[in-house]
Order: C-alpha cells, then sequence, then structure tokens
C-alpha cells in the first residue's frame, strides 16, 4: 500500500485496535499506535518521506555500523536500502507468531554485502511492538557488525520524562569521543543533550513519561547496550529534518550492540529481539 505519505508500506492490525506500519524503505517501522489509537513512536513534523535517507523517526535499523566511527556511512546502510516481504521467512520460534499479526521482511544480499538477513515485526494480542533481525554470515569469511533499534518514543515533555534501570551502568558518551563514564543519578533525566551508550544493560528497562502518565517497558535480548539520545535545542537547529522545539517531544531509546561487536564465522547466525509495551503508568509495576 501506499497511502501513507506515498510510503510503500505494510500495515499490521490486532483485533483490539492497535496497529503497526513498516516501511519497506529501511523495514522502518514508521508508526505503532495503541488500541485507543494514540501514536506511541515520535516522528518528526519535517520528516521527509524520500528515499535516500530514513524518515526521521519511527525505528529506523542501524546496520552494521552504528554512528559515524567505521568506513561505512553514519549508521550504516540497512536503513536506506529497499527491504522485500519475505514469503517464505525461515522458521521462527513458535512464540513469535502465535495470536499475532506479522511480517517478514529480508534485505538481500548484493554483490558487496553477502549477508542474510530476515527482519520480523509483530504486533501481539497485547498490542505489544516485537522486533526480531537475524543476521547469518553466509559468506565464506568471517564478518562483524554493530546493530540499534534506533527506536523514538514519543513523550509529552521531554522534561517531565525519567528512565529507570541504567543506573550505576557504565556508558560511552557520544559528546565526548565515547569516553567511558559510570552513571551516578538515580534515573536519567533530561536538562542538556545527551548522546550516550549504556553497557550491559539489564534486558528489561522503563521509560516513564510521567506528565501522560504512560510507561514504556523496553525488553531485548541479545541487546546488550542501550542507546539513549535526545538533541536539545542546539543540536535540534542544526538538523533540517526535525523542528526546533521538537526535541521536547522525543526520546531515542535504542537497544543495541555496539560496544562489543557481533562477530559471525561462516554459517554462524545472530538473533536480536526487542519488545516494548506501553501502558499506563499506574499500572507499570517495578520489574
Ligand atoms: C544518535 C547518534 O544515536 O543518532 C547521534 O548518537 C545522531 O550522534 C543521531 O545525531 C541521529 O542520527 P541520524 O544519522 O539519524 O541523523
Amino acid at each position: 500500500s501506499k497511502d501513507w505519505n506515498g510510503i510503500d508500506h505494510v500495515l499490521l492490525r490486532n483485533p483490539q485496535g492497535a496497529s503497526a506500519r513498516i516501511s519497506l524503505h529501511g523495514g522502518q517501522v514508521i508508526s505503532w499506535k495503541n488500541d485507543q489509537g494514540e501514536e506511541l513512536l515520535f516522528t518528526s513534523s519535517k520528516a521527509i518521506f524520500k528515499p535516500p535517507k530514513a524518515m526521521r523517526g519511527g525505528v529506523p535499523i542501524c546496520f552494521p555500523q552504528f554512528g559515524n566511527a567505521g568506513s561505512l556511512e553514519q549508521h550504516g546502510f540497512a536503513r536506506n536500502k529497499l527491504w522485500a516481504v519475505d514469503d517464505d521467512p525461515p522458521p521462527l520460534p513458535p512464540n513469535d507468531s502465535v495470536g499475532k499479526s506479522l511480517v517478514d521482511l529480508l534485505l538481500k544480499p548484493s554483490e558487496e554485502d553477502l549477508k542474510f538477513w530476515p527482519h520480523r515485526v509483530s504486533l501481539a494480542a497485547s498490542g505489544n511492538l516485537i522486533l526480531i533481525s537475524r543476521v547469518r554470515n553466509i559468506n565464506g569469511k568471517p564478518f562483524s557488525f554493530s546493530f540499534a533499534y534506533h527506536t523514538y518514543l514519543s513523550v509529552s515533555d521531554i522534561s517531565e520524562v525519567r528512565i529507570e534501570g541504567l543506573e550505576t551502568l557504565d556508558y560511552l558518551d557520544n559528546l565526548h569521543q565515547r569516553e567511558r563514564f559510570t552513571e551516578q543519578g538515580d534515573a536519567l533525566t533530561f536538562e542538556t543533550e545527551v548522546d550516550r551508550i549504556y553497557l550491559n544493560s539489564p534486558n528489561a528497562i522503563a521509560v516513564l513519561d510521567h506528565e501522560r502518565k504512560r510507561t514504556y517497558v523496553i525488553r531485548k535480548e541479545g541487546l546488550p547496550d542501550i542507546v539513549v539520545w535526545n538533541p536539545w535545542e542546539k543540536k535540534s537547529k542544526s538538523m533540517v529534518d526535525f523542528g526546533d522545539e521538537e526535541y521536547k517531544q522525543m526520546v531515542c531509546v535504542d537497544g543495541a550492540v555496539i560496544e562489543k561487536p557481533i562477530t559471525l564465522k561462516p554459517g554462524e547466525e545472530w538473533t536480536g529481539r526487542l519488545e516494548i509495551s506501553a501502558v499506563p503508568s499506574s499500572f507499570c509495576s517495578e520489574n
């Protein structure tokens, strides 16, 4: 279907009314709504919906490189490529398909990039968004990569947001040439630009939007690191596809594997899984 900003995409719906839209450009989730039809992901009002760049918002996939520390373009090429719907997907764990609406996408290997990469997006009966990516090395020699689900969460006011689960962790600060620091605070709050890679994080972390009384719970497997990014005032003004004030309504919290890249020998496979739920804060118990 092409009816959403002219983008070729797949729409998933569950019976309760939750939905997810996935663009074939980048295999990027571009919308995720709860049963009430509320959008849970941020998309910039200045987003550009045309290739070659990734649309500003949703969940672009950073692969096989995160950031610009490497020989490839910023955040790798996967988010800038056209994916195909996979009609004959490899089997995934049964629990990950029962009772869910889902789509399997495939980034076809090219000459310079002989990796086989299926990616599944599904919407659980609960309305949770589930992303599963697999990378298999079908080349004759080992290869290494980093990976991130660059998740733009929609929040009502960044100064009312706190992230729990990153306390006491070490992080690499992208604003200081990836120098290593240790988190000192109780929970992460925002009053300036933040661009960090938290290392070896717990498998579940919570993003609390106090004003909207909503909590995002992010559960992950195979993704030890968490990127937290908010561009704040100055950087917002420097991005052409981002509104000057929009940093107040978003925060990127990415399940990722960056510090220790994955190396696959020929024939080996890696799986990363991310599940996000959005629940009213009063119902959210500590995990
Ligand atoms: C973050 C990076 O995760 O992504 C930032 O750490 C970068 O440095 C941001 O600005 C957005 O990247 P891009 O390429 O989508 O503009």
